[in-house]
């Protein structure tokens, strides 16, 4: 399969970085088990889309419901070694950036809020040598049983292809932005859409919940907060609760 591809030498202060703009190649399937399993078969710069997904799965071996209606999509990126969990930013960011008309948030790590309601998620997962972004977002429907969380749907008259569409675009824009203006920028565009920035919120771990004050985000992502007793904590992994 070809596919097109430019790639651009860019010069920023964390070094040099050749990063492919990709021209996706999107590929569709009536159903499959999972997008994130089919899109590791192609290479870099391919989307896949499902209208079904039977084995739906999100963070933490979850299960995602994947209800009939709903955008199912995984897009297939280069490894970046140690800023690939960064790649979770991009993607949250491209998400809320291509729907203008919806007032979006960003949960931390990987959400997408409406009025504090969930409406979509992102998976990243990493093979050898590429990075598989899932994206799940409640088009038509939302799951209401058996969830951590509130959900709803986009509410808007968008097709999962039109809003695939928008997204690949729009994460190629991102994508842009980022390779030009670095980590630092990324973190602040993040944390300018984010839930709970400044607030108590609590973390659930797998072995611990703590509450503190959400501060920012360290350079490679974690959430810092500010705990009762004045300490600082930074979490790399968890959910969080506003
Ligand atoms: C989460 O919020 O836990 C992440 C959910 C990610 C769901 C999407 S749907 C498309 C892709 N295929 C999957 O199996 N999961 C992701």
């Amino acid at each position: 399969m070809s596919i097109k591809k430019c790639f651009l030498l860019l010069f920023y202060p964390e070094g040099v970085i050749l990063f492919p703009m990709f021209k996706w190649q999107m590929i569709s399937f009536e159903t499959v088990e999972s997008t994130n399993d089919t899109a590791r078969d192609y290479p870099c710069g391919t989307a896949v889309v499902a209208r079904c997904q039977t084995q739906g799965r999100g963070r933490h071996g979850r299960t995602w419901q994947s209800l009939n209606g709903n955008l199912f999509l995984s897009v297939v990126l280069p490894e970046m070694g140690e800023k690939t969990p960064l790649l979770a930013f991009v993607v949250g960011l491209a998400v809320v950036e291509a729907l203008p008309e919806v007032p979006l948030k960003l949960k931390w790590p990987n959400d997408v809020l409406k009025n504090g309601a969930k409406v979509a998620g992102i998976l990243l997962e990493r093979t050898d040598d590429k990075v598989i972004a899932g994206i799940g977002v409640n088009l038509k429907q939302a799951p209401q049983q058996h969830l951590l969380y509130r959900t709803d749907t986009l509410g808007t008259g968008l097709s999962p292809q039109a809003l695939a569409e928008r997204i690949l675009k729009s994460l190629n824009t991102m994508l842009t932005r980022f390779q030009e203006n670095g980590t630092a920028w990324l973190l602040a565009c993040w944390l300018k859409k984010a839930a709970g920035v400044g607030q108590l919120i609590t973390v659930k771990m797998p072995t611990e919940t703590i509450t503190g004050i959400f501060n920012t985000l360290s350079p490679e992502g974690a959430l810092l907060l500010t705990l009762d007793n004045g300490t600082q904590k930074a979490v790399s992994a968890g959910d969080i609760f506003l």
